[in-house]
């Protein structure tokens, strides 16, 4: 681990910046390969990932896990974390407030990592990072905003009831891969959506 990323992780883990700090029992900082190509982003930890401070590690990080392994790709050589670092009281969506002042942390990762893409798993992430919303109409497509590239595909959550998203995150994350290859190969690939400002 890098230790600029230990710094960030450090900072975490004591944060007390917004309320969710009063409910959460850890925090949760991101984690994995800190040169890795792709850092995922979810929304914020669940149950599981309060209780052991690490994210993605509960029924939705299986899935995600998953989609994964059918890429080729292990765990540990991504990076993965969320909107926010604490987990909302019943998993309600996080406040505009609270993504707000969670935000610095994630810029720093990004900063120090610097991915070829953000992965953006569902509408949370794609509301915080690039304004948008209704996911399902975009995912699977490459996004770009301010020279960041970015992927949009579904939040692993929504495919543990729906059957159907299963095989949609999971060639998502081929695709983001196979996009990724095209990219350290130098070759030119389409961006879907420009968000530049
Ligand atoms: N859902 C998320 O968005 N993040 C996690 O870490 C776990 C579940
Ligand atoms: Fe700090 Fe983010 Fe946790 Fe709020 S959610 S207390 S800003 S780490």
């Amino acid at each position: 681990m890098s230790q600029k990323l230990e710094t960030i992780r450090q900072s975490v883990i004591k944060c007390t910046k917004c309320d969710l700090c009063k409910t959460r029992t850890n925090a949760v900082p991101g984690k994995g390969n800190f040169d890795s190509d792709v850092i995922f982003v979810g929304e914020a930890p669940g149950r599981n990932e309060d209780h052991n401070g690490e994210p993605f590690i509960g029924v939705a990080g299986q899935k995600l896990s998953a989609a994964l392994k059918l890429a080729g790709i292990s765990r540990d050589q991504v990076y993965i974390t969320n909107i926010v670092k604490c987990r909302p009281p019943n998993n309600r969506v996080p406040t505009v407030v609270e993504r707000a002042t969670c935000r610095e942390y994630l810029k720093h990762e990004i900063s120090i990592i610097k991915p070829k893409i953000i992965c953006i798993l569902g509408n949370t992430a794609f509301n915080s990072l690039l304004g948008g919303s209704e996911i399902t109409k975009f995912r699977g497509k490459l996004a770009q905003m301010d020279g960041q590239l970015y992927f949009l595909t579904v939040h692993p959550a929504a495919t543990i009831y729906n059957q159907k998203l299963v095989g949609v995150l999971n060639a998502d994350i081929a695709k983001m891969f196979e996009i990724i290859t095209e990219l350290k190969n130098d070759n030119k690939v389409p961006i879907d959506i420009d968000y530049s400002t």
